[in-house]
């Protein structure tokens, strides 16, 4: 995906010349741009309960996990989203939930994080396009939040959709994909005990790079699926159009589980790159569902997963 409309634009030329004031002062008063981007009251601690989940995974360093993004609201190239992102507000926020539930409204974050109790979860992270890292992710089961604002019989599906913000954001500015960036979980998918609202990592705020102050995680899926910074969640009885399946159904599909028997039409998907180690980065073979097959399987039983990829 990356790279389609690279060529095109220098996101150097685009870039509000003060967000790149702002990054040197960011960089000369903590140091670190990435530290710098941190959402929130300065590196609080979260006190997420730690879980099993990932005993034995070695996380991926903060800084590799906050330098080497993807989040084309901020541009395309892998350090836009680090050097871009501190110009999205991300206090005030509020999420507005609607379609098929019983309390639909505008939840502020506070609401949200309500009576929560976050927990710390170790989770294999890969990328469509075939980097991977481990990150110690802190965040809530999705199912709680569905289950506080009550689903309706009739709905089937999740859909979601990232805050639209051309003033904060560079990227939406240039037809990438259709903006806002959108996505979607079968009702299913969206209740597995797995599937979370992060919204921290490392024990602090979520890093605005990384989709502040709330995202999805779907361990098993590819990267694209676990949308960032949400404004927006409604619940729906059919399957929501998905940013990167508009952009590319026969690339991207709206399942996209992590197969390394489905190769990407440009690229095998047998490998993967954990990213760090420089030069030598491991290549390792890509696991089934990411690894989380023994959890998830039961949900595509019986289903071609070439056909629903
Ligand atoms: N969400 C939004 N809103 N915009 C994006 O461009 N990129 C996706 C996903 N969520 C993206 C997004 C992709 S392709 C990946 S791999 C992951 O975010 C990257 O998450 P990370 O930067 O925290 O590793």
């Amino acid at each position: 995906m990356a790279g389609r409309y690279k060529s095109d634009l220098k996101w150097s030329e685009v870039t509000p010349k003060a967000s790149w004031l702002n990054r040197r002062q960011i960089m000369a008063t903590a140091g670190a741009g990435a530290l710098g981007a941190i959402a929130g009251p300065a590196f609080a601690s979260l006190g997420a309960k730690k879980t099993a989940f990932g005993d034995g995974l070695e996380p991926n360093t903060l800084e590799e996990i906050t330098s080497y993004n993807n989040f084309y609201e901020f541009g395309t190239d892998k350090g836009d989203p680090a050097r871009n992102a501190h110009a999205l507000t991300t206090d005030p926020w509020s999420v507005k939930i609607d379609g098929m539930v019983e309390k639909p409204g505008d939840y502020s974050f506070d609401d949200i994080m309500k009576g929560v109790s976050l927990e710390e979860r170790i989770y294999r992270f890969r990328c469509v396009e075939r980097w991977s890292m481990v990150i110690p992710w802190v965040g809530f089961e999705l199912a709680d939040l569905l289950e506080r604002v009550g689903v309706q019989p009739g709905a089937k599906y999740v859909a979601f959709e990232t805050a639209l913000r051309p003033d904060e954001m560079p990227g939406v500015n240039y037809p990438i994909i259709e903006w806002p960036y959108k996505e979607g979980l079968r009702l299913d998918e969206a209740m597995h005990p797995l599937t979370l609202i992060a919204t921290g990592l490392y024990d602090e705020p979520m890093p605005k790079q990384n989709g502040a102050p709330l995202r999805l995680v779907v361990p098993w899926k590819y990267g694209y699926k676990s949308i960032k910074s949400i404004a927006r969640i409604t619940l729906v009885d059919e399957q929501p159009p998905t940013a990167w399946e508009t952009y590319s159904a026969a690339e991207y599909g709206f399942y996209s589980n992590v197969n390394p028997e489905r190769d990407h039409p440009r690229w095998s998907q047998a490998y993967e790159r954990r990213v760090g180690g420089g030069l030598f980065a491991k290549q390792m073979p890509t696991q089934k569902f990411n690894g989380y097959e023994p959890e998830v399987a039961d949900l595509y039983a019986g289903m071609d997963l070439q056909k629903y990829h």
